[in-house]
Formats: structure tokens, sequence, C-alpha cells
């Protein structure tokens, strides 16, 4: 059942909105016309922070570049309310370089030490291609948003449904963080005896060193001293993301359309929600046919169109003249398409439920892909049609 107003009120009610599902289903989209929704009708200040490193948030608001720094759009949605916008949206995208030298200068022990982490290139391809390394700083820049008490509200537009998984998972990985483990141990010397290596060793390091031909092991002992003097900071701060996350000022939404694979992948996120003791609160079901073209009293019609050489000849002559039995026959394929579609999305939307229970929205398949702001627009408008958006 569309029931916009439902969902919206539920979102209304929470300072930050994840929102989740498969590649393509419509989440960044979604969350840019849930923004807009929620700072036109309720009068919110909220904030949009994509971590989809694809632009896709920057392109969908017309805007060539997006910095981490929120920038406002009203300007850009103003045009397209027809009456003063009452709250205020803006717009970020992650950069996660950004959040971890913030972390870094956040957890590391003494200036120094910032200084020395941020310089080695291990920190650098760690931030590069760590499992996890996106995450992190996601939720590192959203705890921080979201601790500055700027806006009222701030969405999460995660990347396809396996990282906003990572993303959920993130703050677990953390608090049993794999690389602050391993280094632990590299750098235990009751265990592994790492510390005849590292700078009490110099000797040893520049022996090292010459033998692997760069100064590499002196930057990896630096890149692990440093790190592990953030590990304390790590943790609490991994405890208190799962707080926040778990918290009923937190909503999940999970976005899907109603194809096997989408919807799947929408399952297992909130499955993974469940379990996680976090809390789904809508769910959009995107690109909807319309419904009445799966409906069982279209059986009748569809079968009288598979018939297209009677269809033809009981068709007046003057039409017949204009449109030939190729055409017809094209059109009855068409059809057949499209109910059966519409029949598998029936299938599907009967087990919605599956998801838990939340406000649920379908928003239908618009006849021509709109990767700007009017689609952003025109998916608010559907997501609220109390959203008094001008027309056109
Ligand atoms: N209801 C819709 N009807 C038609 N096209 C849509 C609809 N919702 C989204 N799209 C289009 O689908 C594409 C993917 O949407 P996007 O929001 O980028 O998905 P995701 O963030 O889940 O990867 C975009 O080109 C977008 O304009
Ligand atoms: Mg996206």
């Amino acid at each position: 059942m569309s029931d916009g107003r439902t969902l919206l009120d539920e979102l209304a009610k929470r300072e930050v909105i994840i929102c989740g599902g498969a590649g393509g289903v419509g989440k960044t989209t979604s969350s840019a016309a849930l923004g807009l929704a929620l700072a036109h009708r309720y009068g919110k200040k909220v904030l949009v922070l994509t971590v989809d490193p694809a632009k896709r948030l920057a392109s969908a608001l017309g805007l060539a570049e997006l910095g981490s720094h929120p920038t406002c759009i009203d300007s850009l949605v103003i045009p397209h309310l027809s009456e003063p916008l009452r709250g205020s949206l803006f717009a970020a995208m992650l950069n996660v370089k950004d959040a971890w030298d913030q972390a870094v200068q956040r957890y590391a022990d003494s200036p120094q030490t910032v200084r020395r982490l941020i310089a080695n290139p291990y920190y650098q391809s760690m931030i590069e291609t760590f499992v996890g390394s996106q995450e992190y700083a996601a939720l590192e820049t959203l705890f921080q948003l979201h601790a500055s008490g700027e806006f009222d509200c701030i969405i999460v537009d995660t990347p396809p449904s396996k990282n906003a998984l990572d993303i959920i998972e993130a703050p677990r990985h953390y608090s049993d963080f794999a690389g602050v483990r391993l280094i632990s141990l590299l750098t235990s010397p009751a265990r592994v005896g790492w510390k005849a290596f590292s700078f009490a060793a110099a000797p040893v390091s520049k022996m090292a060193s010459r033998l692997l031909g760069s100064t590499s092991l002196a930057e990896l002992i630096d890149f692990v001293e440093g790190f592990q003097s953030m590990n304390g900071g790590i943790q609490k701060r991994a405890r208190s993301l799962y707080a926040l996350l778990q918290s009923t000022r937190c909503a999940f939404i999970v976005v899907t359309t109603l194809e096997d694979v989408q919807f799947g992948e929408a399952e297992m996120f909130t499955y993974r929600l469940r379990e996680l003791g976090m809390h789904l609160r809508g769910v959009i079901i995107n690109k909807c046919l319309p419904e009445f073209l799966g409906a069982e009293d279209m059986d009748n019609v569809v079968m009288h169109a598979r018939s297209p050489e009677d269809v033809f000849a009981g068709m007046p002559a003057s039409t017949r003249e204009i449109c030939s039995l190729d055409a017809v026959e094209n059109v009855s394929e068409m059809v057949q398409l499209l109910h059966d579609r519409a029949v598998l999305e029936r299938k599907l939307r009967s087990t919605v439920s599956h998801l838990g229970r939340a406000a649920v929205v379908n928003v239908p398949l618009l006849p021509r892909d709109l990767s700007n702001i009017e689609g952003v627009v025109e998916i608010a408008k559907r997501i609220s049609p109390q959203t008094e958006l001008r027309d056109g």
C-alpha cells in the first residue's frame, strides 16, 4: 500500500536515516527526494550525505561537483516548489581521506604521531585499499555531523547493498578490528618480539631496510605504532556508533524494485538489520509498473491480445489501412511482456511484509529517465503526494 504520509511521519521523528538497497534501484534519487520532502513538508534542515563514489547525487541535483562540506541546495529546488521551502536542504559527498585524517587527529596520541601517520605511505594505501575503510570513514563523518547538531536530520545514501551491509557491520568490525588486532600483535613485544625490530633497534631496522632496498620497514613500523595509538579511541567510537545506529534516533529504509535479485538483496539487508537490533522504518518499492497491468482480470484481455490476427481482423477497415498486422503483433508482444512482468511484481509485492514491519511506499516507474533535479522532485511527489511541488 502506498503510504507516503506514514513513511514521512515516521522519518520526521529521526535524526539519522540510512538508505540501503541493491545498485540501481534508486537509493540516491530516493535519498534526495526524502530529503526534499522532509525539508519542505516538515520544515527540517536536512543533509543528504552520499557515500556513493559514483557522483550520482551531484548529477541528480544538477551539480557539477559535490564536496565533503555540506552545500545548501535550496536555490536549486525552490524553482520546483509551488510555495516557499519551509526547511532547508543540504548535500555532501563523503571524502574518505579527509574523514580518516580527521580521525587520526582525534585519536592519535600526539601531534607528532598525527603528522607522521598522515604522511606515511602505508597509511595512505590503507585508506585506499583496506576493506571497510570507506564504511568507517562514512560512519565517522556521520557521527561528527550528527554530534555537531547542525542538522535536524542526516540522510545517508549508501552504495549497493553489499556495501550498505558493510556500513552497518562496520562498527562491529572496528570493535573487533582485525587491523588493530594484527597491529597489536605486531607491536606487542611479549607476543612476537616485534619491538626488536622497532625504533629501539635502529640498526636492525636499517639493515632490514637495506635488504628490502627501501625505507619501507621503518615506515611500516612507524605506521603500526602510530595506528596502534589510535586503537582505544577507535574502539570507543565503535561502541558509540553502534549505540547510535541501534537507537530510535536512527531509522533504516530499504529501497528495492520488484525484481528477484534486487528484492533478494533487500531481504538480506533487512534480515541483518534485525539481527543487529537496528530498526527498519520504511520500504520504498521503486520503479513499479501500474498494478492494473498484473491484475488477474487482465488475463482475459491479454489472452485476447495473444491473437493479433484476430485483433487485426476485428479492426475497422480504415484503421487497418494505417496499421499493419506487424504493428499489431508488436503491440501484442509488448502487452504480453508488460503483463508477465507485472504478474511477477504482483507475486513479489505479496511478500513485502517479509522485509519487516515498516511503512511501504510505491513509486512508479517514470516514463523517462530523469537523472536530474526534476527526477528528484518527481520521486518526492510520489513519496509524499501531499508535498506541494510545482508540476512540470
Ligand atoms: N521511479 C523511477 N523511474 C524511472 N527511473 C528511475 C526511477 N528511480 C530512479 N530512476 C533512475 O534509475 C537510475 C538509478 O537511480 P539511482 O538513484 O542512481 O540508484 P542507486 O543509487 O540505487 O544506484 C537513475 O538513472 C535514476 O534516474
Ligand atoms: Mg547511488
